[in-house]
């Protein structure tokens, strides 16, 4: 019996059972690439200016999204928290994408102009002393350190490279922000956290 051939033949059956498994993936994961809404921008999506683009950086090098998700499930409690859910359109142009998984804070993904950039800079330098109860990490170097600049164009060539549409003007004003030699990370960063989600929640 034929059956029996692959009972017996352990090796087989591993390959047999990793061909039956994958087709329940495949039935998944292969219709995204064509379904338009999973791949094409949201109207009025734009890649991220010069500040913000070095301050989504610096939120990736802090590891802010270790304890951050970017990302509202469709259920009715996280959207009376957070707001309109997430749509992949927002995130065609974010590479790697920072959807996350783990909440040890909530969700950021709407979390932009909730706060004013005061909170945000208070909070960032002692989150104690705008959440007393807070045990997010404070992040006081921020203040100190600057940003060059000198590798934004850099950054946008790359991203471009892999799809987002940023021009050669983008390119060639990248390092401009930052000429003043005054630009501190936090500036960035705040930057960066106040746009984030605006686009879909100003719609509404
Ligand atoms: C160890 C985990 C942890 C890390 C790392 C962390 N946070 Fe938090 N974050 C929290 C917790 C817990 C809260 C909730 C208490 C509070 O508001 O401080 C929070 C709250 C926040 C809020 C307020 C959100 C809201 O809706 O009220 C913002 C904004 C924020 N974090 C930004 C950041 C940024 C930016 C970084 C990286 C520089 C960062 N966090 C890193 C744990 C973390």
């Amino acid at each position: 019996m034929k059956h029996e051939i692959v009972e017996k033949n352990i090796g087989l059956m591993i390959v047999l059972i990793v061909v039956a498994i994958s087709f329940g993936g495949l039935a998944q994961i292969i219709p995204l690439f064509w379904q338009a809404d999973t791949t094409e921008p949201l109207d009025g999506l734009k890649p991220l200016g010069a500040m913000a683009l070095e301050g989504r950086d610096i939120y990736i090098r802090e590891g802010c999204n270790v304890c951050h998700t970017q990302m509202v499930r469709p259920f009715r409690a996280e959207t009376e928290r957070y707001g309109h859910y997430s749509v992949a359109g927002e995130h065609v142009y974010e590479h790697p994408f920072l959807w996350g998984s783990k909440r040890t804070g909530p969700d950021l993904a709407r979390v932009g102009a909730r706060y004013s950039d005061d909170w945000h800079r208070a909070h960032l330098y002692n989150p104690r002393d705008v959440v007393p109860e807070s045990n997010m990490p404070a992040f006081p170097w921020l203040f100190e350190n600057t940003v060059t600049g000198k590798d934004t164009a850099a950054k946008m060539k790359a991203l471009r490279m892999v799809g987002v549409p940023y021009t050669d003007e983008d390119i060639a004003n990248a390092a401009k922000p930052f000429a003043s030699g005054e630009v501190k990370e936090i500036d960035a960063l705040v930057v960066y956290l106040q746009q984030l989600g605006t686009l879909l929640t100003q719609k509404r």
